[in-house]
């Protein structure tokens, strides 16, 4: 059995799959640059039938990546493939990733059809996916929840079929780590020709148990996770990434293998997701929360400068936590900013990028005195996170906030192009600011969410913002920093409105 643990990422597909984190094209293939950077084997970067923006995000990253291995998702079904194939053309490696339900519920309530036809769906997916490459995965999905006798047919069928991985998915994350052992075990053990097939996991998070059953499958024959950065994904998420690669690395005395994974990319992969997609980042997160590695109790702090191994079981450099450097200041020109950025492995795509990028770091170095990393990375993810087309643009606000007075706020905005300005009040400075915005814009969505982190410590530090939205059954997130939170949260509601604004393109959804 090979010592290899194939890390199989699907942010860009699964991660995407969560309320709110869909991605543009370009915020895609930055997403994915990172991840190559990180020697991430394959990256799922989407689900290429589902609509012409989900096609050609799949085809750019196939174009940009070039060290890892790009897969495409597809039903089952001859359409889905052909489109996979299609935006796998120009890969150096890639991918098809086919799969059909398997299990009693969702054959019967899902695809109403029988075992048997489910099976040669299966078989004849595998074998077309074989017409456009050589590499195919199949996963039977909800496969935690199928009847084991019908498992190994179709295991076996497909594998005969050509498919060369074979993921088992716990879709809805019903499974215990021994069961879910037990089951890879079984399968491997089972199935007559399972050594012509790498076996692969891939956990739902539904009980909190994705990154354990993803451990518990290693430790019986699988030699692939599918994970995402920050756990991100469907419901309760997918194995977080960096969990996994970490347990598997620091835990060698458990395991007879390892991931490629250059450890010291994780956290800047970490928080480009958490910038891109709006999702932040919980402060107790393992490896990539910010006190994953703060030690604030006097007696552990006590223990770990006696010795780091007290209270240490990994470095913190090992996965990108360095010191909280000041790295520019105000009199640091845009080479300083291009070179810093490039040390952090952020790309911009453009002189424009980085142009747009250098009068905001001029901006915020004109209030803040000391730039840190966490800053310029902030201060990046929001000078690309804005939409093409931008409709709306803030352009003044003045906010007054005093004892004894409602809060008032006076808000101007540009709305293609024409000036708008308007004046609300609120229960707080917040709360005024995006009524004046909603008395602009109109926009007849729901607030679903609202949160504010600071970027680094201090009260001179960035907050920066996240707004969830709704509309029509679509959901966006929008993203603000500033070390003026009123502004922040106008930034961010003003990120969130565009994208709600922009282009609303319907999307198939692969499991539903
Ligand atoms: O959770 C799941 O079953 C999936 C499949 C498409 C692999 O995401
Ligand atoms: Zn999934």
């Amino acid at each position: 059995m090979s010592d290899q643990l194939i890390i199989f990422d699907t942010t860009l597909r699964d991660g995407e799959q969560s309320p709110g984190a869909s991605m543009t094209k370009d915020e895609k293939v930055r997403i994915a640059k990172a991840l190559e950077r990180m020697n991430v084997d394959i990256i799922e970067a989407g689900f290429p039938i589902a609509s012409p923006g989900d096609f050609e995000a799949v085809q750019a990253v196939a174009e940009a990546v070039k060290d890892s291995t790009v897969c495409g998702l597809a039903r089952a079904l001859a359409k889905d493939i052909s489109q996979a194939g299609e935006a796998l053309r120009h890969a150096n490696s890639g991918r098809i990733h086919t799969f059909i339900a398997t299990s009693p519920i969702h054959m019967k309530m899902k695809l109403r059809m029988e075992p048997d036809a489910v099976l040669e769906q299966a078989v004849g997916a595998v074998k077309m996916a074989r017409k456009f490459t050589d590499n195919v995965e199949f996963s039977p999905e909800d496969a935690g929840r199928s009847e084991l006798d019908f498992l190994c047919r179709v295991i076996e069928a497909v594998i005969d079929a050509g498919a060369r991985t074979i993921n088992i998915p716990d879709t809805v994350g019903y499974n215990l780590p021994n069961q879910f052992g037990s089951l890879i075990k079984n399968l491997i053990e089972r199935i007559p020709n399972s050594d012509k097939a790498i076996f692969s996991v891939h956990c739902h998070n539904d009980l909190g148990l994705a990154v354990a059953n993803s451990l518990a499958a290693v430790q019986n024959g699988a030699r692939q996770v599918e994970c995402t950065v920050n756990g991100l994904g469907e419901r309760a998420g997918n194995a977080a990434l960096e969990e996994v690669v970490m347990a598997v690395r620091t835990r060698q005395d458990l395991f007879d293998c390892d991931s490629r994974i250059d450890t010291p990319h994780i956290l800047a992969a970490s928080r480009l997701v958490s910038s891109i997609t709006g999702f932040p980042v919980q402060p107790n997160k393992a490896i990539v929360g910010a006190n994953a590695f703060a030690h604030e109790s006097g007696i552990h702090q006590d223990g770990v400068l006696k010795n780091r191994e007290t209270y240490e079981i990994m470095r913190a450099q090992d996965v990108g936590w360095g010191e909280n450097r000041i790295v520019l200041g105000k009199h640091s020109g845009r080479n300083a900013l291009r070179s810093r950025l490039q040390d952090l492995g952020i790309e911009l795509s453009s002189e424009e990028e980085l142009n747009e990028a250098f009068l905001r770091f001029k901006e915020l170095a004109d209030k803040k005195h000391e730039i840190f990393d966490e800053d310029l990375q902030a201060l990046v993810a929001e000078a690309t996170t804005s939409t093409e087309n931008e409709c709306y643009k803030l352009l003044s606000m003045k906010v007054c906030s005093e004892t004894g007075e409602v809060p008032e706020a006076t808000v101007t905005v540009s709305i293609d192009g024409e000036e708008k300005t308007a004046t609300a009040q609120g229960g707080g400075p917040v709360d005024a600011a995006y009524k004046a915005i909603e008395d602009l814009v109109n926009s007849e969505t729901e607030l679903l969410l609202y949160s504010v982190n600071n970027i680094t410590s201090g009260t001179d530090s960035q907050g920066e913002v996240t707004v969830r939205l709704s509309k029509n059954g679509r959901i966006v997130n929008g993203l603000g920093a500033d070390t003026d939170i009123v502004m922040a949260s106008a930034k961010a509601y003003i990120n969130a409105l565009n994208k709600v604004m922009d282009g609303i393109e319907d999307r198939a959804h692969p499991q539903l």
